[in-house]
């Protein structure tokens, strides 16, 4: 469907006060583009028109969620991708934020050469990260490699906060079948309404797929939204300790708990998993394979 934008890119002054460089990529909703600020400074534009398949109001919701994020974006204490300005030309709506050269997770997961403990590093900043936005009552809604960005000190940066709610929608976060199908929790996958629990079992498979290389159900077996579906609930999830011989029964623990179909056996809470994976690094890693500069655990 977004092939159908109708936007002029050649003319690079499409978004006024930017200069629009390049193309980074195409999403499900919009295209992003690398663009230059009157001050000569990179910043990335994301630009998004209205999908008609998704409904009328589907964008009105999303630049609802990017308003309520802005602000918290400016904290960088929150790990937010910093939104600078966001507005609209005709019916396209546009998103000024900072660049990440380093570009997304999707890319950096399957790095070869990023040993174990920088990858539960990772990890645990990632769940530090979520646990902060849920503890200021909001969730992500559409957690998944693409929308976790890599700063220059490989920190995750979260991204595309359009399912974001806050406490006076909490529980009635859209839902319809829009995000990627295998990093979506059953209870989104069936439509029901959405909690804090979502984003935990979106955390799930990305800690699984950060710490193994490969998420618990392979993607070549769940296309499509019901494929994912009918996998999970016949139980064809493969243990992370099956996926990877560098998880321990203590890490597939954390991982299968994070994983849990019931809500009643999945965490409860963000701040829990971030516990576990502190003391999992202060037991299991020796204090000395943790430098200060995250670079220093490349191989
Ligand atoms: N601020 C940014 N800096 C650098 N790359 C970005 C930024 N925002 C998005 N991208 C990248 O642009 C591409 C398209 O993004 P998006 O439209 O959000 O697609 P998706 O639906 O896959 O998340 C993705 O590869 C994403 O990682
Ligand atoms: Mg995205």
């Amino acid at each position: 469907m977004q092939q159908n934008i109708e936007l002029n890119v050649d003319n690079k002054a499409v978004v006024p006060g930017y200069e629009i460089l390049v193309l980074i990529g195409t999403g499900g909703i919009g295209k992003v583009f690398e663009a230059r600020d009157g001050a000569g400074r990179k910043i990335a534009v994301k630009i998004m028109k209205p999908t008609p398949f998704l409904g009328e109001n589907y964008l009105d919701s999303i630049i609802r969620s990017v308003e309520l994020i802005k602000r918290f974006s400016q904290d960088p204490s929150f790990r937010l991708v910093k939104i600078r300005e966001t507005g609209k030309i005709s019916d396209f709506f546009y998103i000024v934020m900072d660049l990440y050269e380093k570009g997304s997770l999707e890319k950096l997961v399957r790095e070869k050469s990023w040993i174990f403990a920088a990858r539960v590093e990772f990890v645990f900043m990632l769940a530090k990260s979520l646990a902060k936005i849920h503890s200021v009552g909001l969730i992500h809604g559409d957690l998944k490699p693409a929308n976790i960005m890599i700063s220059e000190n490989f920190e995750p940066y979260l991204n595309d906060f359009y399912q974001a709610a806050d406490n006076t929608f909490l529980g009635r976060t859209y839902s319809g079948l829009s995000g990627t199908p295998l990093y979506m929790s059953p209870e989104q996958l069936s439509g029901k309404f959405l909690n804090k629990s979502t984003d935990i079992y979106s955390f799930g498979i990305i800690a699984c797929e950060i710490l193994t290389g490969k998420t618990p159900y392979p993607p070549e077996a769940v296309k499509g939204f019901s494929d994912i579906s009918s996998s999970i609930h016949s139980g064809n999830l493969i243990p992370p300790e099956k996926l990877s011989r560098e998880i321990d029964p203590e890490m597939n623990r954390i991982l299968l708990k994070a994983l849990q179909v019931d809500l009643k056996q999945r965490y409860a809470n963000m701040e829990l998993i971030a516990e576990e994976l502190n003391r999992y690094r202060g037991k299991k890693m020796k204090k000395n394979s943790f430098p200060n500069n995250i670079r220093n655990l490349f191989r």
